[in-house]
């Protein structure tokens, strides 16, 4: 596709809905992207379970050493269940490693899969979608909001089915020993979950924040580096370091102050822990003196050691979850973003039944009205009536914002109409299969883009099977082969990005020649002459009216002598046509053309 794909360097808001999404909506929309990463995701979680279990049974294994073997001094046990803790610890390392890695590729591969659908729902963004995000929110979604969500997504599938079961298991155990004890759990565990969610729910609004400022500094951080020719040449480096120093330092008290809330985690976990220590070792000393160390009367000193590391599991299972917990708030927001791109429904989108072929290059424009967002009181263009038949040259002028631009955006279909309908080679744009109605229709968007890449290589875009000849000729049309044969690597040329290595006329004749390579029915020229002397440009238009005349040529110029010899001009004024004709038709009805001339040809007599 050529320039039409080029142009997404908008200026844009970020006027994207906050509104949260639902948990259950955002689990959905990003578990599509798990695909081939599902089996690691369960076999990380499986291998850390048998882990979890196994480093459960070792303390078990543990007190029977120390009661059967140790305290009674009987060698054989010694050997028999050192044996069998040394194996229990082996397969419990080798399980350890193993979730690790399937850890590691679930997460990683989740996130590679979330970056390429969010790329790709982008890409079939239509302008007005385009229009509703901003560049540098686009951007913190691809690469901070993800990189969150994918260390939010390794925490969990380590941890969220071991934690809890690791807690339930231990639980059962330490109830085996002593019921008593036991209850102590019972009691501290509701109290931590309480701070928890209660934290929770205070940062989270914080960490929203922080994101969407992330936004902005990328929005920042973009526009500067875009137009850091315009900063310098203005002498704004200070006050674009200014503005990047308020954000900066907005993004750093937010976090500043949800970490610190978020750090009461710690305190809030310990006292529960240390707590908890101090009623088991109380309760049990008592108990294990009250039964003189005996198994048959009571708590022995083995189980005393089992109790005491099934409290630590215990805890440390709780200590993972809260910190689960905070991995969750944090990506929480991540993930709401995210789904906001993934959810967004491309506005223009194919028809069920597309039509395939377009006919002719005639147009027609029906009681077309058009706004950039459904909101906006006035119409950009009002009721635009207008018949072009195919093969037509048809200039436009008009002063600027005049909407010139919006009128030839619509025909293909770069945004859709409001109201009315609007045709090309007879069927209406919203029936065409939208790669034939672009390939038909090429566009030289008036804020024309090169990609980095040789001269060839962008000028393929507009047809990636063209041969070398097929590039030559459409260079030549667009007066563009002369400077290319002076650069010593003529086509092979590097173009850096954003085209910075050519001049403006020159960009804008390697665009032209880009979008005549599709060989379209419509070629539409918005003020892509506007940086080319007179003369290049009458060559340009002296190339198409000989090579190809079947084409339906829209040319939007400030020169009059750009569209002079058009067969139909068309003068817009405040999103509506005022007049229509041919220049000299023009020159006795429209005043406003018959001014726009004089002024431009009185200016050249008086530079002459
Ligand atoms: N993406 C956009 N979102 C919202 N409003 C827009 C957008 N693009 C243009 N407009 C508005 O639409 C109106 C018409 O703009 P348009 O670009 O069509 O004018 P134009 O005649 O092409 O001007 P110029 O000669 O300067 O290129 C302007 O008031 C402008 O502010
Ligand atoms: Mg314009």
């Amino acid at each position: 596709m050529t320039a039409t794909t080029a142009a997404v360097d908008e200026t844009s808001q970020p006027a994207v809905d906050q509104s949260q999404e639902r948990p259950k909506h955002i689990l959905r929309t990003l578990g599509k992207s798990l695909r081939e990463y599902k089996t690691s995701s369960l076999l990380a979680p499986a291998f850390v379970l048998v882990e979890g279990i196994l480093e459960i049974a070792i303390p078990t294994v543990m007190a029977t050493l120390i009661d059967e073997g140790i305290t009674g001094g009987n060698m054989p046990a010694i050997l028999k269940f050192g044996l069998i803790l040394l194996l229990c610890a082996l397969v419990s390392l080798a399980c350890g490693f193993l979730a690790g890695k399937y850890a590691a590729i679930a997460a990683a591969g989740f996130a590679k899969n979330l970056r390429h659908d969010l790329f790709e729902q982008v890409q079939g963004f239509s302008f007005t979608n385009i229009d509703r995000f901003s560049t540098g929110s686009i951007i913190t979604r691809l690469t901070t909001d993800v990189t969150n969500l994918q260390n939010a997504y390794m925490m969990i599938v380590r941890t969220a089915v071991r934690a809890p079961v690791m807690m339930i298991v231990s639980w059962i155990f330490a109830f085996r020993i002593s019921k008593e004890i036991s209850l102590v759990f019972l009691v501290i565990i509701p109290i931590l979950a309480v701070v928890l969610i209660g934290l929770a729910a205070y940062v989270h609004p914080i960490f929203e924040r922080v994101f969407h400022t992330y936004d902005e500094l990328n929005n920042i951080v973009d526009e500067n580096l875009q137009g850091i020719r315009v900063v310098k040449s203005f002498n704004r480096e200070e006050h674009e370091d200014i503005k990047f120093g308020n954000i900066s330092e907005t993004i750093y008290n937010n976090f500043v102050r949800a970490e610190k809330i978020l750090s009461f985690n710690a305190p809030a976990m310990n006292l529960c822990v240390y707590t908890a220590l101090i009623v088991i070792s109380w309760v049990g000393a008592q108990q294990i003196v009250a039964s003189g160390n005996d198994p048959a009367l009571g708590l022995t000193t083995g189980d005393m050691t089992a109790l005491v590391t099934y409290a630590l599991q215990i805890l440390m299972s709780m200590m993972m979850i809260s910190m689960i917990f905070v991995m969750v708030i944090i990506s929480r927001a991540s993930a709401e973003r995210i789904c906001q791109v993934l959810n967004e429904i491309s506005t223009v989108r194919d028809h069920e039944n597309p039509v395939t072929e377009v006919k002719d290059g005639s147009i027609e424009f029906d009681h077309v009205t058009f706004r950039y967002s459904d909101s906006s009181e006035k119409p950009v263009l009002d009721d635009i009536d207008l018949k072009i038949e195919s093969g037509m040259t048809v200039g436009i002028v008009g002063g600027t914002g005049s909407a010139k631009s919006s009128l030839v955006q619509l025909v293909p279909r770069l945004y859709d109409v409001s109201k009315g309908s609007l045709k090309v080679g007879g069927v209406d744009v919203r029936d065409y299969d939208l790669v034939t109605l672009r390939d038909q229709v090429a566009m030289v968007l008036q804020k024309n883009v090169l990609f980095s890449g040789t001269i060839a290589e962008n000028l393929r875009w507009g047809n990636p099977d063209a041969t070398d000849e097929e590039i030559r000729h459409a260079c030549q049309l667009a007066q563009a082969d002369g400077f290319i044969q002076e650069f010593p690597k003529k086509y092979d040329t590097y173009i850096e990005q954003g085209g910075t290595n050519v001049s403006g006329g020159q960009r804008q004749r390697l665009c032209i020649a880009r979008a005549l390579l599709k060989k379209p029915k419509i070629l539409i020229l918005d003020d892509s002459t506007s940086a080319v002397d007179t003369k290049t440009d009458k060559l340009i238009r002296e190339a198409f009216h000989h090579e190809i005349p079947d084409t339906t040529k829209i040319i939007i110029a400030q020169r009059v002598a750009s569209v002079e010899e058009s067969d139909l001009i068309l003068v817009m004024n405040a999103g509506r046509i005022i007049a229509r004709g041919t220049h000299e038709e023009l020159l006795q009805t429209c005043d406003e053309y018959r001014e726009i001339y004089e002024s431009q040809t009185q200016n050249k007599a008086g530079e002459e």
